[in-house]
């Protein structure tokens, strides 16, 4: 195994400098977290780094450090070895952080094994990514969609081994004789599961009826789905000149705004700005959103947003499309946007397939630059046949040159 990393690892990155300043939530004292990173070779270990740093501060932690190592599996016990495990324990203490986290899918006797070893609070980049949804949550149907995929990740851990939960207690008014505390735990879980899953089911019905009304006027639905931090917010704002929440922070929107627009060259069009999507996206959740997601399965047009200036675009790109693959919306038309083109070397424009059809628009949201680019994007899709795009008033010219030189490696397949 690797040594551990003591430095705190990302911590001089511009990105997480900005980040720590403006993204702890309103009213929440920071709480002083470890974090794990195992290194099995998969992964960009910088990236993974700097991503889980952004996350547990999104969760509003204050990060002590992060400590790397390197395996080629997990263990079964202890997810690390127990040389690892205990040094973890031990930097916990010296530290004193009161949560370890990995960045890492915990099972639940890995997580009660870890536990009991640290002596405290450790828990694994799924609870991690639906504490940070439960902050964000907005809407009342956000909030239950969290609390579903919350309480759903809590059933699987309730296993034996945990003796509070086991304790056979004398029961007044909660439970049946002789049912011990799991097995109330359980019961109770599966109720509030199922109150919620009805609950949500009205919404879904209720949305559907709009999403219907919206279609059957004929108006052009577009959804901008991409990993998280993209500028989905940024771009739907300066798309609608709505004032959307954007913010260097993970999952700003969890919740689907729509807005109705008109676009001189597209005509009328309603825009989606969804929740940005994440690797590992806890399947509960993924689960739980679904019915939010439906605007991005029955949309017309996808604007599938990346953040170019990340180096670790192709794999969110390979990311977005897992996901969407999972929710049923692999079969809608997308137009990818390399978006923070500003940051890149990459000059705005567009980039055509074999039919002329626009597949790539570069831009930056932030400064409108290669704006133009997407409406004409938007205008060709809803009008196949329309004549070429229109320039005029575009603070560049139209070059067939530049608008096929490919400026990013070729990502696609
Ligand atoms: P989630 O809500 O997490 O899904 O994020 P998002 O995809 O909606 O991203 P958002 O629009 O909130 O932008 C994330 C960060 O990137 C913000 O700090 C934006 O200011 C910044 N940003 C967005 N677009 C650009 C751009 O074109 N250039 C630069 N330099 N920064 C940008």
């Amino acid at each position: 195994m690797m040594d551990t990393d003591p430095a705190q690892a990302g911590l001089s990155d511009p990105r997480l400098a900005r980040q720590s300043a403006q993204s702890r939530p309103p009213g929440r004292v920071a709480e002083r977290v470890l974090i794990v990173q195992v290194d099995f070779g998969d992964l960009d270990l910088d990236e993974a780094v700097q991503e889980v740093h952004m996350l547990a501060e999104s969760a509003g932690a204050e990060v002590a450090e992060i400590m790397t190592c390197r395996r080629d599996r997990p263990d079964v016990a202890l997810f690390v070895g127990s040389g690892k495990a205990a040094e973890v324990a031990e930097r916990a203490k010296a530290l004193d952080a009161g949560l370890v986290i990995f960045n890492h899918g915990l099972s639940p006797v890995q997580q009660r094994n870890l536990e009991q070893l640290v002596h405290g609070r450790v828990i694994d980049r799924t609870s991690l990514i639906l504490d940070i949804f439960a902050l964000r949550a907005q809407s009342a149907e956000g909030k239950l969609q969290v609390e579903l995929a919350q309480l759903e990740h809590l059933a699987s851990r309730l296993i034996r081994g945990w003796t509070h939960l086991e304790r056979q207690r004398g029961g007044i008014g909660l439970r049946g004789p002789g049912e011990t505390q799991l097995e109330t735990d359980r019961r109770l879980i599966g109720t509030r599961v199922k109150m919620l899953k009805e609950r949500l089911a009205r919404l879904a019905r209720q949305r559907k009826t709009q999403g219907r009304a919206r279609s059957r006027q004929g108006v052009l639905t577009i959804s901008l789905v991409g990993y998280t931090n993209a500028g989905k917010s940024t771009l739907f704002n300066a798309l609608t000149h709505s004032g959307a929440y954007a913010a260097d922070q993970l999952f700003a929107t969890l919740d689907t705004t729509v807005r109705r627009v008109w676009l001189p060259e597209a005509g009328n069009v309603v825009v989606a700005d969804t929740v940005g999507f994440i690797r590992d996206l806890p399947h509960t959740l993924v689960e739980a959103f679904k019915a939010t997601l439906e605007t991005t399965t029955q949309a017309d047009l996808l604007l599938h947003v990346i953040d170019a200036a990340n180096p670790a675009r192709d794999l969110q790109i390979a990311e977005v499309n897992k996901v969407l693959s999972e929710i049923g919306a692999s079969h809608v038309p997308q137009i990818r946007v390399y978006n923070k083109c500003d940051l890149t070397a990459a000059e705005p424009g567009v980039e055509r397939d074999a039919y002329g059809k626009i597949t790539r628009v570069r831009l930056s949201a932030q400064t409108g630059a290669g704006l133009p680019w997407l409406r004409t994007a938007i205008a060709e899709f809803a009008r196949p046949d329309s004549s070429g795009p229109d320039v005029s008033g575009m603070p560049f010219q139209y070059s067939s040159e530049l608008a096929s030189t490919p400026l990013l490696p070729d990502v696609d397949q």
